[in-house]
């Protein structure tokens, strides 16, 4: 890139923002990423990123000068998102942003709401308000999920399907979307909206059903099966995403909202059955099961045909199985302690 460009990235140090920090400076991009780190940001998400890239740790209010060192590609700076001075001032020296952080894993939202609402609606609205105030024109991506759509018993959810959010992690997305849409109406800002659906791949949070998986079945647990392990979800690999998330951000019509779905729902069961093979392992003898969760949705699915004309010849989806390779490579590579 002649003149590359500077994108804010928050919840850059999670699962997915680290992948995608990894994307952008692969394309080009200069990257500024701000996280709280929370029990789910590391370093370790950064790792690749960090090794090929120069970069900088920035632990303090943001000094506007120091993007001014055209060598360094990426800055990752600890920070909230509900800080409205600091965003403001890193969005200054941006030319974008691209919104991820949140708090995520649905098992938690049961115990301790409050971190949800302010995470996902409170954290929205401030990011909202630093486009407002200093980033007008510039683009805001905002990562949602498939999930704000609730549980389709048949069919799939299109772009346009009412928001019907069955569990607080999800409501709290649905909110962060309506605020989103109601400020570029509003407003006039430039956003574009995805909606994910399960997203997997090497480095990805210890306690998603996949990682768990490996790491029950290598130190001798057997699986626990919440339910009957019929409920369906839709795969994507992470990197696969993210090139999608890059796309719309690039290309995206303002003001539209992109399904990222593989259309291929996988059980429970034939979750854990595809970890179980990939270590050579006998699935049926590998699960214990256990009651379900409060409320649990039975199925997820959406469309992709939107995301799919958008990515036109570069629409690539990466096989399930390959991905869980992958992903049995890295986690004994890793070699990460056992789960309590
Ligand atoms: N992983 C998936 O399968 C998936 C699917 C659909 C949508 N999404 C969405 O994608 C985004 C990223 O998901 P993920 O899986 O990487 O999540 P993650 O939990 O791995 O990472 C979230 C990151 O946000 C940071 N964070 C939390 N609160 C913050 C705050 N107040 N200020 C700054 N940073 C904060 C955390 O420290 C962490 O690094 C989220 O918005 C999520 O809703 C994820």
């Amino acid at each position: 890139m002649k003149n590359p460009k500077t994108i804010l990235v928050t919840g850059g140090a999670g699962f997915v923002g680290g992948h995608l920090v990894e994307a952008l400076l692969a394309r080009g991009y200069r990257v500024v990423c701000l996280d709280l780190f929370t029990y789910a940001g590391s370093l370790e998400h950064l790792a690749p990123a960090m090794a090929a890239h120069r970069h900088q740790l920035v632990d303090r209010l943001w000094p506007a000068k120091l993007l001014r060192k055209k060598s360094t590609k990426l800055f990752i700076v600890r920070g909230d998102i509900n800080d409205g001075a600091t965003l403001t001032a890193l969005l200054a020296g941006c030319d974008g942003v691209m919104a991820l952080a949140a708090e995520t894993h649905v098992d938690y939202c049961y115990h301790t709401p409050g971190t949800f609402v302010r995470a996902n609606i409170n954290g929205v609205h401030s990011v909202l308000e630093a486009v407002r105030n200093e980033g007008k024109g510039k683009r805001l991506l905002q990562v949602s999920t498939d999930e704000v759509c609730g549980e389709r018993r048949s069919g799939r959810s299109a772009e346009s399907a009412a928001l019907r959010p069955h569990n607080i992690y999800a409501a709290t997305k649905a909110c962060g979307e309506l605020l989103v849409r109601a400020y570029a109406d509003v407003f006039g800002l430039d956003v574009v909206m995805v909606r994910p659906c399960n997203l997997i791949g090497p480095r990805q949070q210890p306690k998603d059903l996949i990682p768990k998986t490996f790491s029950y079945l290598l130190h001798g647990r057997k699986m626990t099966i919440h339910g009957d392990g019929r409920h369906v979800r839709e795969y994507l690999y992470v990197r696969d995403a993210v090139e999608m998330m890059i796309e719309v951000f690039e290309r995206g019509k303002k003001g539209e909202t992109y399904n990222l779905s593989s259309q291929i729902g996988r059980s429970t069961l034939q979750v854990v059955q595809a970890v179980a093979r990939s270590l050579g392992l006998r699935a049926r003898e590998q699960m214990t099961f256990v009651a379900d969760r409060p409320n649990p949705d039975h199925r997820y699915a959406s469309s992709h045909g939107k995301i799919r004309k958008l990515l036109g010849r570069r629409w690539r989806l990466t096989p399930f199985l390959e991905v869980i390779s992958l992903m049995r490579d890295d986690f004994i590579a890793r070699n990460p302690p056992p789960l309590i």
